[in-house]
């Protein structure tokens, strides 16, 4: 949460902090604010709200500066106002610092600050930093790296930091622990960003920077060290993706262009996975012995990645035998749960910087777990902090509710449990492949599904002004629900639940009114039994008043529905990936129907790395 970006270099620095900032708003959008680097006092301004009040108060009267730093914010401590949007400043308006993440001691450092006569202007834990390193800078004779280093040495939290000092306003020092924050190396000029989108459009040339690792920036040399002022080596890597997968490509959103582009991201999931009839994953660097000796897969995730892990284990313990826990990330890390060297954990996310699912991860390794992380962003700290990694490969996804991110996970999922399948000898290699060939149908049935997605749109219009939606769905079908549901939340801002039709008649039926509307995912047709039980479920809400919207296969009967839309055929365990489709564009046109903003929906960020 929080978008920062830095710049040093030949460029008007305005231009390149802007830009990186509207790439970055996915990170939080509540306030954004900019100070650069004139000399004598810094240059900043702040407003609360989207990034357009910033631009519109920026004004055509800007200094022309070469350096710079930015900010787009989700708010912890302070709502989000103009005196709490970032940067924060010392009291000489000469050192400004940015920051994404929390200072958990910040309420001792302005004590202490404030007993040495420090003024503070905001309520954030950001601003006590400030003038910390206001101090620190002084005793270290103007060095602001070593102030850097000391001052993070005194700090609890989690937090990327950025800042810049009016009197060497090209240099620009960093630092992160547990958040993230790349550096950018362009050509007599260089960026500091959360994510590469921010500078992907100057450079394609990028150096990950490690955990409480120092990083100081002009426009022609770079520096990193660790806190003790040792000189660390850099990794270098080139961006794989270009700056047009950033673009929204001619659709009104981001979303939008994301869940079209899920046949392709899919695909691309799933390309050279499968050689001689052999899954292939290399990159889990597991030993047959250590293959066999798993004993339990953990899945840790959030949110609607936290939904992948759930369809998950239906696929892995059908497929693998091996039993499978599905754990909220946020909980797990709090508890005593039971893993050891044999336990194989799944840590799954998009962004690889959530901070619950980071902490999870953490606590199963101290434990001696395995951990294979599933994840769509490279070089991110989930993965580097994992022992194996399985890229997604659905490319840059900003809208911040997720689509093709979730698809893909459930398609990477799947290819675990085939591999566990097929090393530990539970499947034969034919039956893996057919599953696999299965696997490769899907981007051409989800473009059919996208194909008949129009008249979604016309329903969201009658259903538009509902206080509740509830989904149901059984087997792979209930976290499709949930999935449903959750993305109906938090884009329409509508009450919706997600229920396994079976717990129906034990509290939830109750919600049930005149007019309700009730999403019903039907399992797939001939191959499972549990049509008949959705069908009942169906006629249940139905006789209490309901409006059913039934999702089921071609050609598979269904009664009671209000609407029905059809799904290409596909065996059971394939149909999470074709039936959540038409509920993320259900959830997308509703959104749009309520006027609502659909690639930046209210209270939340795209990248959550506050626990
Ligand atoms: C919902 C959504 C969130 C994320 C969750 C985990 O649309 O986007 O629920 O799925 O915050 O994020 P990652 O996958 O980045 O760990």
């Amino acid at each position: 949460m929080c978008g920062i970006v830095g710049y040093t270099g030949p460029q008007s620095a305005v231009t390149p902090l802007i830009e990186g900032l509207r790439r970055l708003e996915y990170r939080g959008y509540d306030s954004a604010g900019i100070a650069l680097g004139t000399s004598g006092k810094l240059y900043v301004e702040k407003r609360a709200g989207k990034l357009n009040n910033l631009e519109q108060a920026l004004g055509a009267d800007l200094p022309t500066v070469h350096s710079g730093i930015g900010h787009t914010r989700w708010a912890t401590h302070g709502g989000p106002t103009d005196r709490n949007a970032h940067p924060h400043l010392d009291n000489e308006g000469k050192l400004a610092v940015i920051h994404n993440g929390i200072i958990e001691n910040y309420a001792e450092l302005r004590t202490l600050l404030e007993g040495r006569g420090h003024k503070f202007s905001s309520d954030t834990d950001t601003e006590s930093v400030a003038h910390l390193l206001s101090d620190l800078r002084k005793s270290h004779n103007g060095d602001l790296p070593a102030a850097m280093r000391e001052a993070v040495a005194s700090l609890r939290g989690s937090f990327t930091l950025l800042a810049i000092h009016a009197d060497a306003p090209e240099t620009i020092v960093g630092v992160r622990r547990n958040s993230p924050l790349v550096l950018g190396l362009g050509d007599g000029e260089n960026y500091l960003a959360s994510d590469v989108a921010a500078f992907i459009q100057y450079t394609k040339r990028a150096v990950e920077l490690g955990q409480d690792e120092v990083v100081t920036i002009t426009p022609t040399s770079y520096s990193i060290t660790d806190l003790a002022g040792n000189s660390k080596k850099a990794k270098e890597y080139e961006i794989t993706w270009d700056a047009s997968a950033a673009e929204k490509g001619g659709f009104t959103h981001f979303m939008l262009k994301e869940i079209f582009e899920q046949p392709k991201a899919v695909a691309d999931t799933l390309i050279g996975r499968l050689k001689d009839k052999k899954i292939q994953l290399d990159e889990l660097n597991l030993s047959s012995r250590e293959i066999k000796d798993i004993d339990k897969v953990v899945v840790l995730a959030c949110g609607t990645a936290f939904h992948a892990g759930l369809i998950a284990k239906y696929a892995i313990e059908k497929w693998a035998k091996v039993p499978v826990e599905v754990e909220l990330a946020s909980e797990f890390r709090y508890r005593d749960p039971i893993v050891n060297k044999n336990t194989l954990v799944l840590a799954i996310s998009q962004s690889g910087e959530t901070m619950d699912t980071l902490m999870a991860l953490r606590h199963a390794k101290s434990l001696g777990a395995r951990i294979l992380a599933i994840c769509n962003t490279n070089s991110s700290t989930i993965p580097r902090e994992s022992d194996a990694v399985l890229y997604t490969h659905a490319g840059p996804e900003i809208a911040v509710a997720s689509t093709k991110a979730f698809l893909t996970q459930v398609a990477a999922t799947y290819l675990i449990g085939l591999y566990l399948a097929q090393q530990r000898g539970v499947m034969k290699d034919g039956e893996v492949a057919e599953a696999f060939e299965q696997l490769q149908e899907l981007p051409g049935k989800i473009e059919q599904v996208l194909e008949t997605v129009e008249p979604l749109r016309e329903l969201t219009r009658t259903f538009a002004a509902a206080t509740s939606v509830l989904f149901l769905g059984r087997n792979v079908g209930f976290p499709v629900a949930l999935e449903g549901a959750l993305k109906l939340k938090e884009l329409a801002y509508m009450h919706a639940e997600g229920f396994a039709g079976g717990e129906l008649k034990h509290g939830p039926i109750a919600l049930i009114e005149e007019g309700t509307p009730v999403i019903a995912i039907m399992p797939a047709g001939a191959e499972h039994a549990l049509d008949e039980k959705m069908a009942s479920n169906i006629q249940e809400v139905k006789a209490r008043g309901a409006n059913v919207i039934v999702i089921a296969e071609e050609g598979q009967v269904v009664t009671g529905a209000t609407h029905v839309i059809r799904l290409p055929k596909a065996p059971a365990m394939m149909q999470p990936l074709l039936a959540t489709v038409p509920l993320q564009v259900f959830a997308y046109e509703m959104a749009v129907t309520r006027g609502n903003d659909v690639d930046q929906p209210r209270n939340l960020a795209k990248s959550v790395t506050v626990e």
